[in-house]
């Protein structure tokens, strides 16, 4: 196993990405620690639920590894302070953040309101500091870690009625180049990922404000990938496997970059 005693902080591990990133580090042998908000932010769509988080980590336990499972809000410092320390009190350490919590909503920019414009951008942009500010210390004192943020494919390219989610994602490109190149100095990996659409409850929720269709969606958002059709359709599975490659002393030559995962639609 890739990552034996390893342990991983997931935010939004309750469902989508980030469930499907505790399994796959858990079977490589990585401790978890489970974070998600369990309730939903208006405008958003729904959020997952404290079952489903709950069931994330009774599927860790299953594969045969440990998890806890912390109910709290990215964009809470207090609550990322508070979530840290919990890791920390019951796992010793955290040697791998998996910043993936993420919200969008499709709105024209004369159409955003103030409330949509804080929870994409507090969600996506400052969530990820809100992990990293407590985490880093942690990470500094091992001399070691290694640092996951999901940005997305509109992080990369212009995404029109989506310019607040491409604005954050693109700030967490940057993120991940800055912390990169200041935490190099303590052996600390920091990369990102850009996955391209997957049919996760982000979809289905975008498709449902948009009032269509989920997969009619699915497959409009896929049209311009250079992979057409199913053979187009990126899955939670091929962005874990990312995760895990990137969590993992294989890749310990890697920072400071960010992967698209997005069957070529970036570079189309
Ligand atoms: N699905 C896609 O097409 C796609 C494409 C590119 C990037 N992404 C990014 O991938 C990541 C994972 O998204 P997903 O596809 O699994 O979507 P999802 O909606 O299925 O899952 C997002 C998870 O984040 C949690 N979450 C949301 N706000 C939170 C908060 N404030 N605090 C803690 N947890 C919170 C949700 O409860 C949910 O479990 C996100 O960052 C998203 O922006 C998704």
């Amino acid at each position: 196993m890739k990552l034996e005693n390893k342990v991983a902080f997931i935010t939004g591990a309750g469902h989508g990405q980030g469930a499907s990133h505790a399994k796959y580090l858990a079977r490589e042998g990585a401790k978890i620690v489970a974070v998600d908000i369990c309730e939903d932010i208006k405008p958003i769509y729904p959020l997952a639920t404290r079952e489903e988080l709950d069931a994330t980590v009774a599927a860790v336990e299953g594969i045969g590894s440990e998890a806890i499972a912390i109910q709290a809000d990215v964009r809470s410092s207090a609550q990322m302070r508070d979530a840290v320390a919990t890791a920390v009190d019951r796992f010793g350490t955290i040697d791998i953040l998996c910043n993936n919590a993420g919200v969008c909503i499709v709105e024209a920019v004369d159409e955003i309101s103030d409330e949509s414009l804080d929870a994409v951008i507090d969600v996506c942009l400052k969530g990820i500091f809100n992990t990293m500010r407590f985490i880093a210390p942690i990470m500094k004192a091992q001399g070691s870690g290694k640092v996951i943020n999901t940005s997305s494919a509109g992080g990369l390219k212009a995404l029109p009625q989506v310019s607040h989610y491409a604005a954050a994602k693109g700030g967490v490109v940057l993120a991940t180049k800055s912390w990169a190149n200041e935490l190099s100095e303590w052996g600390i990996n920091v990369n990102g990922i850009a996955p391209g659409t997957i049919y996760t409850g982000m979809i289905t929720g975008i498709a449902g404000q948009l009032g269509v269709d989920s997969d009619v969606a699915f497959v409009d958002f896929n049209a311009n990938n250079m992979f057409k059709g199913e053979r187009g359709h990126v899955t939670v599975d091929d962005i874990s496997s990312m995760v895990v490659y990137l969590a993992s002393d294989e890749a310990r030559m890697i920072t400071g970059q960010v992967f698209p995962v997005d069957a070529g639609w970036v570079s189309s």
